[in-house]
């Protein structure tokens, strides 16, 4: 028997509980082939695949109602206007923010965290205070919060993580003090899928009167989120994680915080007025949108959470929990194969790492096999350097996936195996 034939049979309850290839269908990029070979995507966390809605609701803007929002009489900038704001009741509706004042459009959760740590941060932080992040941090909720404790003398300081990638909470009390001005930790970890106790960590914050912004960049492709049940301070995501256009995020913030914020960038639309002597701020949330906003991405967003509505996360969570089971048992199996991050209960990431195979030849490997996986250190350097190693493989799995494109990737890696040799 060769070595690709050893997989076990299939287990029967992974079944989807909706009609898998009729939701394949409604997103052009799967029916791809590369090298000859059907595309199998498992590169989720980076980006995910847009439905034919979405890139629809793009197109129909630029046909129908391309105009700029906010400033026109005329009547394709008030049709403009209009599913901008739709777009942004949609968000505020998924988010169950308590107005769409509290939603701010950016260009990701990058931006989010920057415009956070530049205003409210920069404002609140001095020398000798503290700002606390988490060991499983993307670079994106680290470095701007390093940049703002060089500028003010402050210091970052890092909830510890296990050998599993779950963080050690006991350490949590003496972390937290008087000098910590912020916490700023990750919903869903993208390198390693660990899932943070968000309500623990906020909970302590607040009890000491610290704000808490989230990362939820990995975690609205895969749960749905309430922002007042969680008690999140801000909260941002990325619209291309969650089946949406790439340049469009959102940060949702408390809308007490968001009023006392000084604005970040200045320009059009986030003014009130402007003298060559003094400008005054315009109202929530445009206070945060300086310029012409990225209108057909928010539309687009729009339409990407309308979809997500549409197959509901119930659904979403639980065939991807049967995905990242399989994909478990059968990674698993593979000797010489060892997963990077086994928290209970995490997210549809696989990490893994392969005895004698550099991760970079194991990606280059599997995509000639047309698996797509992400190789590297998935810009989260300090979660590899907890483990000793320089990069993981990573297979990040969305809803649309399928077990069939699970058993091609653990093929690819036995070819690979063999490739490399014993
Ligand atoms: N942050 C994205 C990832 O983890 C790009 O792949």
């Amino acid at each position: 028997m060769s070595r690709t034939d050893e997989a076990a049979p299939r287990t029967t309850s992974a079944r989807p509980p909706f009609d898998l290839e009729r939701i394949r269908r409604e997103f052009p990029a799967l029916k791809r082939e590369v090298y000859g070979k059907p595309l199998a995507y498992l590169d989720n966390a980076a980006t995910a695949h847009k439905p034919a809605s979405v890139i629809e609701a793009m197109d129909h803007f630029y046909r129908e109602l391309n105009s700029n929002v906010h400033r026109g009489v005329h009547r394709l900038s008030q049709e403009a206007t209009d599913a901008f704001e739709r777009a942004r009741e949609k968000v505020a509706r998924f988010l169950h923010a308590q107005s769409t004042r509290e939603v701010i459009f950016t260009r990701g959760t990058t931006e989010g965290v920057n415009l956070v740590a530049q205003t409210y941060g920069r404002r609140h932080v001095q020398a000798g205070d503290e700002i606390l992040i988490s060991a499983l941090e993307h670079h994106s909720n680290i470095v701007p919060w390093q940049l703002l404790a060089e500028e003010k003398g402050a210091r970052v300081r890092v909830i510890p993580m296990d050998q599993r990638g779950v963080l050690t909470l006991e350490a949590l009390p003496t972390l937290l003090s008087e000098r910590t001005k912020i916490v700023a930790v990750t919903h869903v970890s993208n390198a390693l899928g660990t899932v943070n106790p968000l309500p623990t960590i906020i909970a302590a914050a607040h009890e000491r009167g610290i704000p808490v912004l989230v990362d939820g960049a990995q975690a609205v492709p895969h749960t749905a989120v309430d922002v007042r049940a969680l008690d999140a301070d801000w909260y941002v995501f990325s619209g291309h994680k969650l089946f949406g256009p790439t340049g469009i995020g959102v940060l949702y913030g408390r809308e007490s915080l968001l009023a006392a914020m000084p604005p970040w960038q200045g320009g059009g639309d986030m003014i009130s007025s402007v003298t060559f002597e003094k400008s005054t701020w315009n109202e929530l949330p445009y206070k945060f949108e300086a310029g012409t906003p990225d209108i057909a991405g928010a539309i687009g967003l729009g339409a990407a959470i309308d979809f997500v509505d549409r197959v509901g996360y119930p659904t979403i969570a639980a065939w991807e929990h049967s995905l990242l089971e399989y994909g478990t048992e059968k990674l698993t199996a593979v000797p010489g194969l060892r997963l990077i991050g086994t928290a209970p209960g995490k997210a549809s990431v696989l990490s893994f790492v392969v005895d004698g195979i550099h991760a970079h030849d194991l990606g280059t490997i599997l995509d000639r096999e047309g698996v797509a996986i992400r190789a590297g250190h998935h810009c989260a350097q300090p979660v590899m350097d907890f483990y000793g190693i320089a990069a993981t493989a990573r297979a990040s799995l969305a809803f649309y996936n399928s077990i069939d494109e699970i058993d091609r990737l653990v093929r690819a890696v036995r070819k690979a195996q063999e490739i490399f040799g014993p």
